[in-house]
């Protein structure tokens, strides 16, 4: 079957590796702008096709999928001016890549004629180097929009060697937020403990080094036994006592985290009582503990 051919807009990071590794898989690179003629340029010198176009729509034209890869705050400006004039790229499928924003920032796209989707990879892109890995292999991606879209999307993130996979348009912000609180939240909480570490003299380096396997244990837990059998610790064994000393001596030296772990243990013990195995009476003295102080 033949593959439809592509067009970039905004050659930074994910742009340039899509255009090299979707030539690379076969898709015909139709046109690529951006806004500096110099980073087209060097796109389409780095994919080895494209031809490079002054214009976000006159490179638009030239594709039957259209990339619109610019910073998250320019896609909607791009993508107004592209269908302003009705029916110029009816028939076309419109992508972009952001985590955070769905492509119900392209509803313009219906009356236009065009299909709209988002491809998203979770994976963090440096700038493309020639020679390069491809950044998308093995890569869960995730693709939501129209049926069309999400076919076309679907097809080219296999070609890439990436996983794909659906989610509703609705839920493409919940789908960010959760990356943000698996990873982001993650070091936030790493942080956290390296600081109580830092407490018993022990340097950010070496107190990284202690938890380690600790860290990664507990992400195999999780795996192999899902997040409910894998939590261990005083709030699973329900013992009030020593959550009680953390708490009082977190806020002797460290009371700007009083409250994150306070409000942790609250939902730690919520994934407790899902377990099924904590005394009611423990789980009840616990919640009593985590309350906001003066509730
Ligand atoms: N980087 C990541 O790790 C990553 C991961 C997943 C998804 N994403 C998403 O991928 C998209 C692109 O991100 P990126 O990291 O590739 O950004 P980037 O490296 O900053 O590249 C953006 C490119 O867009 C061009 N541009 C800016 N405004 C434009 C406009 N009005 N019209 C045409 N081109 C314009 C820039 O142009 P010039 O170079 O010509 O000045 C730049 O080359 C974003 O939606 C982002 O959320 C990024």
């Amino acid at each position: 079957m033949m593959k439809p051919s592509i067009s970039i807009i905004g050659c930074g990071r994910v742009g340039t590796a899509l255009a090299v590794f979707l030539t690379r898989a076969g898709f015909p690179l139709a046109g690529v702008a951006s806004r500096s003629l110099a980073s087209a340029q060097n796109t389409a010198r780095l994919a080895g096709a494209g031809q490079v176009f002054d214009t976000p729509m006159d490179a638009a034209k030239n594709g039957e999928i259209i990339f619109i890869t610019t910073p998250d705050a320019a896609i909607e400006g791009v993508f107004a001016d592209l269908v302003a004039p009705k029916g110029t790229l009816a028939g076309r499928v419109v992508f972009h890549c952001s985590g955070a924003l769905s492509s119900g920032i392209l509803t313009k796209g219906a009356a236009a004629g065009v299909a709209t989707g988002s491809i998203h990879p979770l994976q963090s892109f440096a700038p493309y180097e020639a020679g390069q890995a491809s950044p998308f292999t093995g890569i869960n991606i995730s693709v939501e929009g129209d049926d069309l879209a999400v076919a076309e999307g679907t097809r080219m993130v296999e070609a890439l060697g990436g996983v794909s996979f659906t989610i509703p348009t609705r839920a493409k912000t919940l789908y960010h937020a959760a990356a943000v609180v698996a990873s982001n939240y993650l070091v936030t909480l790493e942080r956290f403990a390296v600081d109580l570490l830092q407490e018993a003299e022990l340097s950010e380096a070496r107190a990284y080094e202690i938890l380690e396997p600790l860290i990664l244990g507990t992400l195999s837990n999780i795996k192999n036994r899902g997040t409910v059998d894998a939590l261990t610790g005083p709030v699973a064994r329900g013992d009030k006592e020593i959550v009680a000393r953390h708490m009082a001596d977190i806020e002797k030296v460290r009371p700007e985290y009083s409250e994150l772990y306070r409000l942790l243990g609250q939902y730690t013990l919520k994934v407790a009582r899902e377990g099924g195995s904590l005394a009611p009476e423990s789980a009840d003295s616990l919640e009593t503990l985590f309350k906001p102080p003066g509730s």
